[in-house]
């Protein structure tokens, strides 16, 4: 009863924010993103007779809220499969956790798809990101290869909410995202705790919703075209609706620093200059650059000779959450 598997993270070119369902993470709005190579968490799941469940992250083990999410996930799997067994959870993640790289949507991705294996359970794509969804929003949109949206849905129960794929990692593989990280210290807001804050305080979260599902039908067309400037331009204008919201929001969200600031300016005059790429950034002070795979070195060296850049990570349209051999003990 023990399952090993490695999940993608993704970055949203049409955000998701705001639940109309706490618990069974239903969104007010759909989402679309690209799940990125390079960017992983691997996790093991084994369901045994141990006393109680236990969960290491990057080696290290974790208590308090984060075991607690995983127990309420792992929860979810042993009613699905009707067994009582307690479990060992270990994960790694390739990258910083938490600091606003969706570590909460390749981790529960794969946990979910772990879990589930190790439980018995045998579970398709769709079904696999209905339960991702439980465990965090975004990580419904994980489980798909390349380019997944996740339905917003209408049913009460959540089963017409899941990711579904718009295109494979094949269909424009030369789309890349540079991720540049300019902080690796834990983001000071959950994005649980700041979208609901968001919808009670922020004036500017109806006008978001209003505008989501136009900027969606674009960016989805834009994929399917392979029309670069429409998807970039798109995507970056929606991101920055989200953070008007998170913005105006009381207390303020402010996701970025002086460093978030500075790569969007330049990324604008680059534009001007002829270097096409865009910016988008989640709840985390990190700028992912969409840009294509021609433009991939003059860009990161310029990125890199940013003051306050600490790394750059170039992803590029990623493969679905799958099962591997090597477990993690
Ligand atoms: O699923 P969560 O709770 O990690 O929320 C993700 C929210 C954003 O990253 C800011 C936007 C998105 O669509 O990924």
């Amino acid at each position: 009863m023990k399952a090993t598997a490695i999940a993608n993270a993704n970055i949203a070119l049409i955000k998701y924010w705001g639940k109309r369902d706490a618990d069974l993470m239903l969104p007010n709005n759909g989402s679309l993103s690209m799940t990125v190579d390079g960017l992983h968490t691997k996790t093991t799941v084994e369901f045994g007779d141990f006393e109680a469940d236990t969960l290491t992250m990057n080696g290290e083990s974790v208590e308090g809220k984060e075991l607690d999410q995983v127990i309420k996930h792992l929860d979810l799997v042993r009613g699905m499969a009707n067994i009582n067994k307690k479990a060992k959870v270990a994960s790694e993640n390739s990258f910083p956790t938490a600091a606003g790289l969706a570590s909460s949507a390749s981790g529960f991705a794969a946990l979910s798809v772990a879990a589930a294996k190790a439980a018995g359970l045998d579970l398709d794509e769709k079904q696999l990101s209905i339960l991702s969804r439980r465990g965090s929003g975004s990580a419904s949109r994980s489980v798909g290869a390349g380019f997944i949206e996740w339905l917003k849905g209408e049913q009460a129960d959540g089963d017409d909410s899941y990711g579904k794929q718009v295109a494979t990692p094949d269909h424009w593989p030369a789309f890349r995202m540079i991720v540049a990280i300019t902080a690796t210290g834990e983001k000071k807001i959950k994005s649980r705790a700041g979208m609901s804050q968001t919808i009670k305080t922020s004036p500017m979260y109806q006008g978001w919703l209003d505008t989501v599902p136009a900027d969606l039908d674009v960016v989805r067309q834009g994929i399917r075209d392979k029309d670069f400037t429409k998807v970039g331009e798109t995507a970056e204008r929606n991101g920055l609706k989200m953070h008007a919201t998170m913005i105006t929001t009381i207390p303020t969200i402010l996701y970025w620093n002086p460093t978030t600031i500075a790569i969007m300016h330049a990324i604008q005059d680059w534009r001007d200059e002829g270097l096409e790429s865009y910016f988008t950034m989640d709840a985390g002070p990190q700028v992912k650059v969409f840009c294509l795979e021609k433009d991939v070195p003059e860009l990161q060296k310029r990125l890199q000779e940013i003051p306050g850049v600490r790394e750059t990570i170039i992803g590029k349209p990623g493969q679905a959450a799958r099962l591997v051999e090597e477990h993690l003990f």
